[in-house]
């Protein structure tokens, strides 16, 4: 392999999460619908229901949200129960708890899913610092349970398309990525931004996953970050809903860029703002030695890969190849739940953990004016062959 190829997918070099450890009785893992308990119904939690709707596999028995009157309205919605955060994590006939709460809850409510003896499945970050992530990690090891978390877009056929066609050699060597999300912040249309300006918020840790989950699934894990951060204003006023007009603290760097290189050498360039008015750039490119690659939005499961290889004249779209087929939110709890026990899904708790520590160390490294090694090593998840969810 030259020194700028894609890190290979081979198992030696996953995180000990990753690999297969002894089972616990999943069996749901084999054929029945996993039951699924809810915790945290805000704002995503529709995407997941209709996912889940349109797609067998999974069964949401049970909901829960510290706004009791909120699981009790998507219990009636639903047909599942309403129960606390305690009753849901011990439920016996809960398989598998999805975690929907604010990044700050992430740690705490998997942590206690965990020590239930449930699976766990959450939104991202997968926890608000690389240490509870870790913590977590372990524990799940220890307890032979699986743990996977968002962001699942990557399996849709937008990424996994522009995976092919890296992986069939089209573009030669891959040298380079530049990955761009610049926008106003959330605040202009989340009701409840607050939790996007706390630690575990901010652009990187609230888009950055969508990005660099990409980025890994398309030139490997990274092994070293150099990063520049600043804050643009110490306050942000909401914009829609009840609390509009209200003016919220800001903790977190609002415009992050950084340098990124993968296990193989490729060099990708990550620039993650809540500071910009609007942009032009694309959302991903990638450069190798024989074409340059469009790749869509990874926010998004599907959309339109461009290539364009040396000496062409033009760009030429790319036929969905790979990937999961009107996917949405939840479709990497999807492909656990079709995982043999014993193994992650695509979307494991390890991959996310590893683009948390990048992410982490992308911020350490614009405090610290210096390049920051990456301690945890991914594989690439196996590719997604094109498959309707
Ligand atoms: N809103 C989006 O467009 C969007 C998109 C993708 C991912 N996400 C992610 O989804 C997660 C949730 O975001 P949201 O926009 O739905 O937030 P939200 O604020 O709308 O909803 C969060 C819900 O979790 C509940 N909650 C918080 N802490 C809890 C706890 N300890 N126990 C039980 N319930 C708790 C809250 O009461 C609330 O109902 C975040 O991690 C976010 O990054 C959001």
């Amino acid at each position: 392999m030259s020194a700028a190829e894609p890190g290979p997918d081979d198992p030696s070099t996953a995180t000990a999460t990753s690999q297969v450890r002894p089972a616990v009785d999943q069996e749901w893992r084999s054929g029945r619908a996993a039951r699924i308990g809810i915790v945290g119904l805000g704002t995503i939690l529709g995407q997941y229901l209709d996912t889940f709707e349109r797609a067998q596999g999974a069964q949401v028995v049970a909901v829960a949200d510290l706004d009791q009157a909120r699981a009790a309205d998507v219990a009636t919605r639903t047909g599942a129960r309403a129960l606390t955060v305690p009753e849901l994590v011990d439920d016996g006939e809960v398989d598998v708890v999805l975690n929907l709460t604010v990044p700050a809850a992430h740690a705490e409510v998997a942590q206690a899913a965990l020590a239930a003896g449930k699976a766990v499945y959450g939104e991202k970050p997968l926890a608000a610092t690389g240490e509870q992530a870790r913590a977590l990690l372990q524990a799940a090891a220890a307890a032979g349970l699986p743990t996977g978390g968002a962001p699942d877009t990557v399996l849709g056929t937008g990424v996994q398309t522009a995976r092919a066609v890296i992986d069939e050699g089209t573009i030669g060597v891959p040298v380079a990525a530049n990955a761009t999300f610049a926008a106003p912040g959330h605040e202009r249309w989340h009701p409840n931004p607050d939790f996007y300006y706390l630690p575990g918020g901010g652009p990187l840790m609230d888009m950055g996953p969508y990005y660099l989950t990409a980025l890994v699934t398309l030139l490997g894990g990274v092994t070293s970050v150099i990063g520049a951060a600043s804050t643009s204003a110490p306050e942000r006023v909401i914009g829609s809903g009840p609390r509009a007009g209200e003016r919220i603290g800001v903790q977190v760097a609002t415009h992050v860029t950084g340098v990124l290189t993968h296990t193989g050498g490729a060099l990708s360039t990550i620039v993650m703002s809540f500071d910009s008015v609007a942009t032009q750039a694309p959302q991903i490119e990638v450069h190798g030695t024989a074409g340059s690659l469009s790749v869509p939005d990874p926010n998004r499961f599907d959309g339109p890969v461009r290539l364009r290889t040396a000496g062409a004249d033009q760009w030429q779209e790319v036929a969905p190849s790979a990937g999961y087929l009107e996917a949405g939110r939840g479709v990497g709890l999807l492909d656990l739940v079709r995982t043999p026990a014993g193994q992650d899904g695509r979307a494991s708790g390890a991959l996310a953990a590893h683009v948390l520590e990048v992410m982490e160390a992308v911020l350490g490294s614009a405090e610290q004016g210096r390049e920051v090694p990456i301690s945890t090593r991914t594989s690439r998840p196996a590719p997604v062959p094109l498959t309707r969810i």
